[in-house]
């Protein structure tokens, strides 16, 4: 059956878990993927009781390795199509190996693993097996960070000088995980979060917004990695200057001690002939300013191919996706949403033994994932020796 929904096991997600709360509404989105089993906590008694209370049915299963060795004794229609990995950053890589070495897609959270030895072991086995796998960079999945970087990529603003990419928080501003916040927790422990808390855990976000809008790599880091908070084992303050691959420059930065900042990801880009802005808190639009010219705002759904600034033949797929009209505000829901949308396609494609994309340009994939863990050891390089310009390495 050509429509039949994809089947998608988690990993990770039970007891007071945050992030698959909006994954498992963006798998049921389109009514084409749906969550139907679960290795849900680290403790096999309570993964089965979480599964038994999820709010509908699901299979539960004591542990990914069995959710995983028991997708080969499962009749077709039964099994796995992808596993979603939303566990703390130390349980990527294991289960993704794992998960791929059975044939079986993976979306996993960011940032992919807490080693580079680890995120290249991943790309040498996606590429040999040539399976489709994503790395959940939430904010691509705004159709405005698509336009963004179409505007972007085609020179519309002319030749990228600089960039400000940036994504600040206030909530680590106290020493949260003294209280027990499980989130806090392990996102200050640096074997569970690993070597950079701040820059690992937002700081990629805004480099990899970079990345995407622009299309530029970073090949030099001046970096400074701070705590502020007494007694934390990992940075909370984390700010970069970089060299751009095109010889241009930016800033990308992150901050979780910025009181009353919540989730204030962003970007500032300055061509040659103009600059364009965009606030993930205000995912509905973007602004262009050109010189000795009024502002431009555009709206999600309300764009104007040839209207003196965006040409006429503006790619199909970029206006086709799927949206509601403008002014029935979309936000991160439907960011994730997009995301997994986008991957269904590719896994729909390697299923049927057709080419797929899986190229970064829907949503992030394994290399980027690497290119994001090699960000964050060569900024943890600069950092120990005082910001000193240190290179990044390259993905062979
Ligand atoms: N893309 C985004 O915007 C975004 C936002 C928040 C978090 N994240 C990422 O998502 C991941 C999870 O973050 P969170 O805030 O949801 O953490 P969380 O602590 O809220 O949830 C983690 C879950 O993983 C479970 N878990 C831990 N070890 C396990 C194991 N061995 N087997 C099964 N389950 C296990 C925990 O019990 C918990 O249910 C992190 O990598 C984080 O960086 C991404």
């Amino acid at each position: 059956m050509a429509n039949k929904p994809l089947n998608v096991g988690l990993i990770g997600g039970g007891r007071g878990a945050f992030i698959v709360n909006p994954h498992q509404k963006a798998i049921h989105f389109d009514g084409t993927r749906r969550v139907v089993a679960g290795a849900l906590f680290p403790d096999p008694k309570i993964a089965l009781e979480e599964a038994a209370n999820w709010p509908y049915p699901i299979k539960g299963y004591g542990s990914y390795d069995e959710m995983i060795s028991a997708q080969a004794g499962l009749p077709a229609a039964e099994r796995l199509d992808y596993v979603l990995i939303v566990t703390p950053n130390f349980v990527h890589f294991d289960p993704a190996m794992k998960a791929l070495k059975a044939g079986i897609p993976v979306f996993c959270e960011k940032p992919l693993t807490v080693t580079l030895e680890e995120s290249a072991e991943l790309v040498k086995t996606v590429r040999s097996l040539k399976i489709p796998f994503g790395v959940a960079h939430t904010y691509l999945g705004h159709w405005t960070s698509r336009l963004s970087r179409y505007i972007v990529r085609s020179g519309l603003i002319g030749d990228v000088r600089w960039v400000d990419s940036y994504y600040l928080q206030g909530w680590l501003a106290t020493k949260v995980e003294a209280t027990g916040v499980q989130q806090a927790v392990w996102r200050t422990n640096p074997k569970m979060a690993g070597g950079s808390g701040c820059g690992g855990d937002i700081g990629t976000h805004a480099l990899m917004q970079l990345r995407y809008v622009t299309g530029l790599d970073v090949t030099d880091v001046s970096a400074q990695l701070e705590t502020f908070v007494e007694g934390r084992a990992l940075d909370d303050h984390f700010t970069i200057y970089c060299k751009l691959s095109n010889g241009g420059k930016a800033l990308v930065r992150a901050t979780q001690i910025a009181i009353g900042h919540k989730n204030d990801l962003g970007i500032e880009i300055n061509g040659t002939k103009g600059t364009l802005i965009w606030r993930q808190e205000e995912p509905e639009c973007l602004t262009v300013h050109l010189s000795n010219q009024p502002d431009r705002v555009y709206w999600r759904g309300a764009v104007s191919p040839g209207d003196g600034f965006l040409p006429k033949d503006m790619p199909a797929d970029l206006m086709a996706e799927p949206t509601v009209p403008p002014g029935h505000p979309e936000a991160f829901h439907d960011a994730f949403a997009r995301l997994h949308r986008c991957f269904e396609a590719d896994i729909r494609k390697w299923k049927a033994g057709e080419p797929f994309a899986c190229d970064g340009s829907k949503y992030a994939n394994v290399e980027d994932g690497w290119m994001g863990i090699a960000f964050i050891e060569t900024c943890l390089k600069s950092g120990g020796s005082q910001g000193n310009w240190t290179a990044m390495p390259k993905l062979g």
